[in-house]
């Protein structure tokens, strides 16, 4: 409770009515900001939801790109993120300038981004992909040759998956590759009945050892079947709040605890409530800018 009597999660639906405000949760999210969703997914849904809400405020709780994805998609709209320090690590691994070199070293390829990039680096790409859909998005390309950026090991997954020709960008997550083999060899002894699901930014050797490679909502959607009473969760640990608020009685195991991505957690039910007070931090992205990356977003969206 604060001054007024009000709890945070009180004054931010207060607040969210007074602005036309709608709450975007990524899945990784801590579990009491995930409480207070309107609508919690992955990054392709979250910029789905986006790209149709009629809110005149989104508040994003995730990292920067993601927000950016909303603000590309919807300029119109206020989107706000209450902590711009909330960035993804592994979107800075690549620069526009430094995909422009890149790009003139392999000039038949089409350029596949990986969502977790900056609008100026989507800009300067073909098409977007997300870990929902980036298998589809590079079997509909025209071109047998794709650099694709900047996720090595979402990349190596694709490569796996398709015959087209795939040069990776040496990204990573540093979050998923602290699951390790022997983690998931280790659990799977203690619970021999459980499935194993993993999110394909992990280490190619922790998903050869996986029964499901999907991103985060395809996990949640993997866990409601009724032949799953036990999960070994190869991603980020925020997820299993949401797998056990969904699924009570099963049983969620998260392969490493180390997987924990610190960004994710600068969110928090006070950042919220001021950021809806203050109309701040805004995610922008200028016009130029934004009409390219929209391009590249707009191809992936026509493919899912
Ligand atoms: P999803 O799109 O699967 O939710 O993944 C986003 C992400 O940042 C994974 O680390
Ligand atoms: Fe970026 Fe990894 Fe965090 Fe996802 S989990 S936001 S890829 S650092």
């Amino acid at each position: 409770m604060n001054s007024q009597g009000l709890s945070l999660e009180e004054k931010i639906r207060r607040l969210k009515k007074e602005r036309n405000a709608v709450i975007l949760v990524h899945n990784y999210q801590p579990g009491e900001i995930q409480d207070i969703a309107d609508f919690s997914g992955d990054s392709l849904e979250l910029s789905q939801k986006a790209a149709r809400t009629s809110a005149e405020v989104i508040v994003f709780c995730g990292v920067h790109f993601m927000a950016e994805t909303a603000a590309i998609l919807c300029p119109e709209m206020t989107v706000l993120l209450p902590d711009m320090q909330a960035g993804c690590p592994m979107a800075d691994m690549i620069t526009a300038e430094h995909l422009r070199q890149r790009k003139k070293e392999l000039p038949g390829a089409t350029v596949v981004c990986y969502v977790n990039t900056t609008a100026k680096v989507k800009a300067e790409s073909d098409i977007c992909c997300t870990s929902a859909n980036a298998v589809r998005v590079v079997e509909s390309l025209d071109s047998e040759e794709v650099l694709f950026i900047p996720d090595q090991y979402l990349g190596h997954y694709v490569a796996t998956q398709t015959d087209k020709k795939i040069t990776c960008w040496p990204g990573y997550c540093a979050t998923h590759t602290r699951i390790q083999p022997q983690d998931i060899i280790r659990l799977k002894q203690q619970h021999p009945q459980a499935k194993v699901v993993v999110h394909p930014e992990c280490r190619p050797e922790v998903i050869a050892l996986a029964d499901e490679v999907l991103s985060t909502s395809g996990m949640c959607r993997y866990a409601r079947r009724d032949d799953v009473r036990e999960m070994i969760v190869g991603t980020e640990i925020g997820i299993i709040h949401r797998l056990n608020k969904e699924n009570p009685g099963k049983q969620f195991i998260p392969a490493s605890e180390q997987a924990n991505c610190p960004t994710m957690k600068l969110i928090t039910l006070e950042k919220v409530v001021r950021s809806l007070e203050e109309m701040a931090p805004q995610v922008t992205v200028p016009e130029e800018v934004r009409l390219r990356a929209k391009a590249a977003v707009d191809r992936m969206l026509a493919v899912v």
